[in-house]
C-alpha cells in the first residue's frame, strides 16, 4: 500500500515519534541519498541519535533547511520533525558524524549514471571513513552490493584499518527491501531483516545491529556477507520473474479470449504461488528491477555461466513496451502524425522517479514512428525532468490537456486520479476513442461503457461498448481505426 503525506501512514508514523526517551545509538549515515536518508530518518523514528553525511552542497542545504530531496511520502514530514527533536542532523563533515557513533551506515551509489557497475564511489567514502571509525564501531553497507563487490571491500577495509594503525572493525553488509513510494513503511516494518556479517572481532557488531533493530518484529537472519547481498538480489531477480511470467501469461490470456486476474486469482489460493507482482502490463522500471536484471546477465556472461531465465525475463520486459506501441499503432491504423496521449511517466504511481520507467521508452518509440506524443503526470518534477530527457515530447499541465484532441490515449502509469477520471465525458474531448491501458488498472466495462475501444493486456485484447470482447482483433495486428471507432459506437 502507499501512503500520501497526511494519510493514515503518516498518522502511523506520528505516533512513534518521541517514542523511546534518551537516544538509543549514536549513528552516522554516509551518503543521504534514497537509501541513506530513509535509513537515517528510520534510526532517529526509532529514538537513536543520527548525523546523515552528504557531500552534495545543494542536498545539504535542504535536508538542514527540513526539506527532503527526494519525493516520498512522510518522507520531508519526519526529515523536519527529528531536525526539531534534535535527534537527527546533517554535516557534510564525516570526522564529525563518525566520532563516536556506534554504527555507521554506508549508502552511497554502486553504479555509474548508465547504470553499469562502479565501485569509485565506494572506495573512495571507505577511504574516508573508515579509519575514523571508533574501534567498537560496525560499519554497516547498505548500498546493492553484487558479490564481486563484496569480496573487494571485505579485505579493502582490513586494508584500510591497518594502513592508518588501527585495529580491526566489524563489517556487516545490510541490504535494504525497501519500495519506493512505501520505503518507510518497509524500513520501520521490514517482513526480515538480513545481516550478512563479513567481520565481527569481539561480537559488538551484530550486537549493535540487534539493538538497533530491537523493535522490529519480522525475523533478523544472520549469515555471510555474500549470502546477505545475494539474498537481496536473489529477492528482486524472482520479483522481475513474477512479472515477466505474468506477461507471458497475458499473452495467452489475449489469444485464447480470457482474463489475466481471473488467471492469478484462480493460482493464488495455493499457497506455494500467492498472487502478488503478477499484474501484467508494460512490465518493470525503477532503479532496481530492471537494473538488476540487465547487470545480473551481463555478469553472468563476464563469468561464463548461463543464466537464459533471466535473459528471458528481460527480453519480455522489453518486449512488453513495444507491444503496447505496437497497439496503439494497430488501433490508430498507423501512428504517423498521430497524437498520442500519455498518461502517466514516472515507473510508478506515488515516486517522482523516472529512472528506467517505461513510458520514456514507449513515448521515444512512438515518437520515431512520427507520432506527436503529449504527456501527463502528476508529478510536476517528473514532468519538468521528461521534458528535458525526450527532445519533442509535448508536455500537458492537466490530463484533460494532454487528452484534448488525442487520436489514442496511453495509460502508462496507475495513478489513482486516472482510474478516476470521468471516462464518460473524455470521450467527446478525445478524437479518437481508444485506450490502451498499460496497467491494466481501468476497467474494461466502464471504459466501454463510456464508449472506448480498450486494450489491455490479458483482458481479451479489445472491448467494445457492448461489453463483448471484440478478440476477433488479434494483439498487434492492424486495424482502420474507424472501424473501431465504427464498432464501438455501435
Ligand atoms: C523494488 C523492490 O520491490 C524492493 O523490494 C527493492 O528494495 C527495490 O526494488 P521498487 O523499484 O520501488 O522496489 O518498485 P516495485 O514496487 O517493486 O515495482 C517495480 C516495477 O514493477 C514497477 O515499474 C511496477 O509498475 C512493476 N510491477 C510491479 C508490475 O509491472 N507488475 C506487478 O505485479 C508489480
Amino acid at each position: 500500500m502507499c501512503a500520501r503525506p497526511g494519510g493514515p501512514e503518516r498518522r502511523m508514523l506520528s505516533a512513534r515519534l518521541g517514542r523511546g526517551g534518551e537516544p538509543a545509538l549514536k549513528i552516522a549515515g554516509v551518503g543521504q541519498g534514497y537509501v541513506g536518508l530513509v535509513t537515517s530518518v528510520g534510526a532517529a523514528e526509532w529514538g537513536n541519535e543520527v548525523v546523515g553525511v552528504e557531500i552534495d552542497p545543494q542536498r545539504l542545504l535542504a535536508l538542514r533547511a527540513g526539506r527532503s530531496p527526494i519525493f516520498e511520502p512522510g518522507l520531508e514530514e519526519l526529515v523536519a520533525g527529528h531536525a526539531a527533536t534534535g535527534r537527527l542532523s546533517f554535516s557534510s563533515d564525516t570526522g564529525e558524524a563518525v566520532a563516536g557513533a556506534r554504527i555507521v551506515f554506508v549508502a552511497v551509489a554502486t553504479t555509474d549514471s548508465a547504470g553499469a557497475w562502479d565501485f569509485a564511489t565506494m572506495r573512495r567514502c571507505l577511504t574516508g571513513v573508515v579509519p575514523l571509525m571508533d574501534d567498537d564501531s560496525v560499519l554497516v553497507i547498505r548500498s546493492t552490493c553484487p558479490p564481486q563487490l563484496v569480496k573487494e571491500i571485505v579485505p579493502l577495509v582490513d586494508a584500510i584499518r591497518s594502513n592508518a594503525d588501527r585495529a580491526p572493525i566489524a563489517l556487516a553488509f545490510n541490504p535494504e527491501f525497501t519500495r519506493e513510494g512505501n520505503a518507510l513503511h518497509d524500513f520501520l516494518e521490514p517482513d526480515r531483516v538480513i545481516l550478512g556479517i563479513a567481520s565481527d572481532p569481539s561480537g559488538l557488531g551484530e550486537a549493535a545491529l540487534r539493538q538497533f533493530y530491537a523493535t522490529v518484529e519480522a525475523p533478523i537472519l544472520v549469515m555471510g556477507a555474500a549470502d546477505a547481498m545475494l539474498s537481496k538480489l536473489a529477492s528482486n531477480l524472482y520479483l522481475a520473474t513474477k512479472i515477466s511470467f505474468a506477461n507471458e501469461l497475458a499473452a495467452l490470456c489475449d489469444v485464447h479470449g480470457s482474463r489475466i486476474e481471473r488467471v492469478v486469482e484462480g493460482m493464488s489460493y495455493d499457497p506455494r504461488i500467492g498472487g502478488s507482482f503478477l499484474r501484467a502490463g508494460i512490465g518493470f522500471g525503477g532503479s532496481c528491477l530492471p537494473h538488476q536484471v540487465t547487470m545480473t546477465v551481463a555478469d553472468a556472461e563476464t563469468l561464463g555461466i548461463d543464466v537464459p531465465l533471466l535473459a528471458a525475463v528481460d527480453s519480455i520486459n522489453a518486449r512488453q513496451r513495444t507491444t503496447f506501441v505496437d497497439r496503439l499503432a494497430a488501433l490508430t491504423g498507423g501512428l504517423e502524425g498521430r497524437r498520442i496521449a500519455l498518461l502517466g511517466l514516472t515507473f510508478k504511481p506515488h515516486t517522482d522517479d523516472l529512472r528506467a520507467a517505461p513510458g520514456l521508452d514507449i513515448a521515444r518509440d512512438l515518437l520515431s514512428r512520427d507520432a506527436v506524443v503529449v504527456a501527463y503526470d502528476p508529478m510536476e518534477t517528473a514532468r519538468q525532468r521528461a521534458a528535458g530527457l525526450i527532445d519533442d515530447l509535448l508536455i500537458a499541465d492537466t490530463a484533460i490537456d494532454a487528452l484534448t484532441g488525442a487520436d489514442a490515449v496511453g495509460l502508462i502509469t496507475e495513478w489513482p486520479e486516472f482510474v478516476a477520471l470521468p471516462w464518460a465525458d473524455l470521450a467527446r474531448v478525445v478524437r479518437g476513442q481508444v485506450v490502451v491501458d498499460g496497467r491494466n488498472a481501468l476497467d474494461p466495462e466502464v471504459m466501454a461503457a463510456a464508449g472506448f475501444t480498450y486494450s489491455a493486456f490479458g483482458r481479451g485484447t479489445q472491448t467494445a461498448q457492448d461489453g463483448s470482447a471484440a478478440a476477433s482483433v488479434p494483439v498487434g495486428s492492424p486495424i482502420n481505426v474507424r472501424s473501431a471507432l465504427a464498432f464501438s459506437e455501435s
